[in-house]
């Protein structure tokens, strides 16, 4: 199988092909609803971002610092993503934005992009707790920083970076933990200055010199997501007698925490084929089904995989032996709670757990589970992939309370798990 482009490269490529001169086109980009929100917001910008057929999309962009007033509320719907970096683009141009989003994403902590980009010049206004909706009043003049990031997060990195490109000057991030880098990667591409260096206490500073010409007339070719990918692995390696393919699959080490964690207990798993695609490692992942083991997830782990715990819960529940996931307090930011929803997916499908503030322990069967749960998704596409994943370890089926936010960041899901031989039915 395929796995659906990469959700994070997706974003990316969008933004930034709207802050370049020239025409960029992409190749395999996801078209998730997150994708699509990022796309309308660039468009209410000033930027063209236009479908040309499955996943090839054109991009014609303004240039860095030539956004124009959103003339609506920036609706982001459930994408953290789109809200977190745009807030960091918007920041640099001397308007003001309106954002907002779903149910979810408004319950989604925003200081942690305000603190920053107000340190550089722009102005919020936020619900309380700096939440959405939120304006932004953005600085024609923004004031470079070096600021170390409080939590490792990719979406703060690229905001602060983001608003950067548009500041004089140098704008520095420091993350004590690596993040996913394909802000950092994606921006030289286009033609930018970005130095990346470790400090001596293995912290990594990240640096952008602002104010460049971005020059689009560039190909993209976007990588299949490994945290997609992630749900047909381990769902082939919970299944003894599985042999399951995934080609065409982004291996970036600041992404692959899972695939580490799942050879560590025992998968039979390999990266075949092992190329570089625009900048990315790429891998064909063949994986083959049974004999997991329980393991301890070392918290350092917790960046390069932060959006696979539901389903290494799940691997864990099958796994023989106890797993232990710490240092992972981070979850409880995510489109749910992810600790929580985790935790009470477990629950009701008869797996064993201990759950702390930033720990989850699961205590696997060895097999199969009893399941004939019906987990409550709060809104979360990972939620409900991961449980249903578990059904096919269960014996009595699993239920997902709502399938529609698969469709944020995997819309062929079901269909490409029936495939494989699943067999997911809407009720
Ligand atoms: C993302 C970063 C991660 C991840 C999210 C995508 C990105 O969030 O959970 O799905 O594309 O930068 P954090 O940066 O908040 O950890």
């Amino acid at each position: 199988m395929r796995a659906p482009g990469d959700k994070s490269i997706s974003h990316r490529a969008l933004m930034f092909g709207a802050l370049s001169v020239g025409e960029t086109t992409i190749e395999g980009l996801l078209e998730g609803e997150d994708i699509l929100s990022t796309a309308a917001a660039l468009r209410q910008l000033g930027a063209d971002a236009e479908r040309q057929g499955e996943g090839a999309w054109r991009v014609r962009g303004v240039g860095v610092g030539g956004f124009r007033e959103p003339p609506d509320v920036l609706d982001m719907g459930n994408s953290g993503t789109s809200a977190r970096l745009l807030s960091g683009l918007v920041a640099s141009h001397a308007f003001t934005s309106f954002m907002t989003g779903d149910a979810s994403l408004r319950r989604r902590p925003m200081m942690r992009v305000i603190e920053p980009l107000s340190r550089m010049g722009a102005r919020f206004v936020s619900r309380q707790g700096g939440r959405l909706p939120m304006a932004i009043t953005g600085a024609a003049m923004m004031m470079p920083i070096e600021y170390r990031l409080p939590v490792a997060s990719a979406q703060v990195k690229s905001a602060i970076l983001l608003a950067g490109l548009n500041t004089p000057g140098e704008t520095t991030v420091i993350e004590p933990e690596p993040t996913r880098d394909h802000t950092e990667r994606m921006l030289e591409g286009f033609g930018a200055t970005v130095r990346t260096t470790t400090l001596d206490d293995g912290a990594r500073a990240i640096t952008i010199v602002g104010q460049p010409e971005l020059t689009g007339s560039r190909h993209i070719v976007v990588p299949g997501d490994p945290s997609s990918a992630a749900f047909a692995v381990v769902a082939a390696a919970i299944r003894p007698g599985s042999d399951v393919l995934v080609e065409n699959v982004g291996i970036n080490p600041t992404r692959a925490g899972l695939y580490v964690t799942l050879r560590d207990m025992g998968a039979a798993l390999s990266f075949d084929n092992p190329r570089v695609m625009g900048g990315e490692q790429v891998a064909d992942i063949h994986v083959r089904g049974g004999g997991l083991k329980g393991v301890d997830v070392p918290p350092q782990r917790a960046p390069s995989m932060i959006d696979e715990y539901p389903v290494l819960a799940v691997a864990a529940a099958c796994a023989e032996g106890t797993t232990r996931m710490q240092g992972v307090a981070e979850l409880r930011a995510k489109e749910s709670d992810r600790l929580a929803s985790v935790a009470a997916g477990l629950e009701i499908n008869g797996v064993r757990f201990e759950i702390g503030a930033d720990y989850l322990n699961v205590q696997g069967s060895g097999g199969g589970v009893s399941g004939g749960g019906l987990v409550t998704t709060h809104l979360d596409h990972r939620i409900a992939m991961a449980f249903l994943v578990l059904g096919l370890a269960a014996k009595s089926p699993v239920a997902v309370d709502d399938g529609a936010p698969i469709a944020t960041s995997f819309p062929g899901f079901v269909d490409l798990m029936n495939g494989l031989g699943a067999r997911i039915s809407h009720g």
